[in-house]
């Protein structure tokens, strides 16, 4: 009995795919068949019309040069070349091997910074050499080409530009940082105004520039920090607004951002020594939960022996 039950489930299974009675295929006909598919292709079709349809809507309104949406763009954060772990920089200065890594660190930074790097005349421009105003090089797009960047110099960097000391002050004990702050596309910072200035920078004040400063962290170490040096463009310690706005790496692909450093020429050895520095801008914030956003800190430790 039961085998005969399985028989004619097999038949009916059979009778299934192909019903030779009706001609139908599945339970289908096949002109049922045609028509569901034709549907279906029709049905898909118009979708992936639809969905490539507002997305190239979409992409017509985006600019490949200038983000559309900048508004909650955090300001600028910035970074200490040499990169160092847990911000700190501690070395012997009698043995290179101690510091070797921060050197190599800020002679790969510092080389496209080099002169024949920046020798190419259609690439580079020479702005004033003097802190000057924002250059405006047109729109954010590409139809007079690629636009050319500032040069900046080196040598501005003096004793921390490795080209008069090829330890950058690490050998002697006088550390050299240099500083830069991250790009943001189209970013104009606003220098800060006189009066908002830390008592310390009141003399250097100058209207193109943003003013970078440093100071003991802790109040223990204010005399154990000594005399920092600060070198930069035209010998002022900051960022000249004519680098900026910053068009981007597609018109933009050389870019160089401006650089400063700060060198410590004093620091008290064999004891750990926390100092701060800070950028100072109108649109400039600091932020508790990104140390590096605005400002930055380093611990020295060195060892004198
Ligand atoms: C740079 O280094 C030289 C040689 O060590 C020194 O004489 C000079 O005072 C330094 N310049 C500054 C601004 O510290
Ligand atoms: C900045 O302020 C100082 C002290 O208040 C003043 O002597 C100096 O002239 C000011 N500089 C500028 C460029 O306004
Ligand atoms: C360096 O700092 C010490 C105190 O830590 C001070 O006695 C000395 O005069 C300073 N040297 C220079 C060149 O400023």
């Amino acid at each position: 009995m039961a085998r005969g039950k399985a028989k004619e489930g097999d038949g009916n299974w059979k009778k299934f795919i192909w019903n030779s009675e009706k001609k139908e295929f599945l339970g289908r006909t096949g002109g049922s068949w045609f028509k569901i598919l034709l549907f279906y292709l029709i049905f898909y079709g118009c979708l992936a019309g639809i969905f490539i349809g507002t997305i190239q809507v979409m992409l017509l309104t985006i600019s490949e040069f200038e983000p559309k949406y900048q508004d909650r763009v955090a300001p600028p954060g910035l970074t200490v070349i040499p990169r160092v772990l847990k911000t700190e920089v501690s070395f012997r200065m009698a043995d290179p091997k101690t510091y070797e890594e921060y050197v190599a660190g800020l002679n790969k930074f510092l080389k496209n910074y080099d002169n024949d790097q920046q020798a190419n005349s259609i690439e580079f421009d020479d702005c004033p050499d003097e802190p000057g105003d924002y250059i405006n090089r047109g729109p954010f797009n590409n139809d007079q080409g690629q636009k050319k960047v500032c040069r900046f110099r080196r040598d501005w960097l003096g004793n921390c530009s490795g080209m008069l000391d090829s330890s950058y002050g690490y050998k002697d004990g006088k550390p050299c940082v240099v500083v830069k702050l991250n790009r943001i596309l189209g970013f104009k910072p606003k220098p800060p105004t006189n009066d908002s200035l830390p008592p310390g920078m009141m003399g250097k004040y100058n209207p193109y520039v943003l003013p970078v400063h440093c100071f003991a962290k802790k109040e223990e170490d204010v005399d154990k920090i000594g005399t920092i040096e600060y070198y930069g463009m035209a010998g002022y310690a900051g960022f000249p607004l004519q680098y900026y706005p910053y068009y981007g790496k597609l018109l933009q692909p050389k870019y160089l951002q401006p650089l400063m450093a700060v060198q410590f020429t004093n620091l008290t050895y064999d004891t750990e020594v926390r100092v701060e520095c800070k950028v100072y801008g109108e649109n400039i914030g600091y932020s508790d939960k990104d140390r590096f956003q605005g400002r930055f800190e380093v611990k020295f430790d060195i060892k004198s022996s």
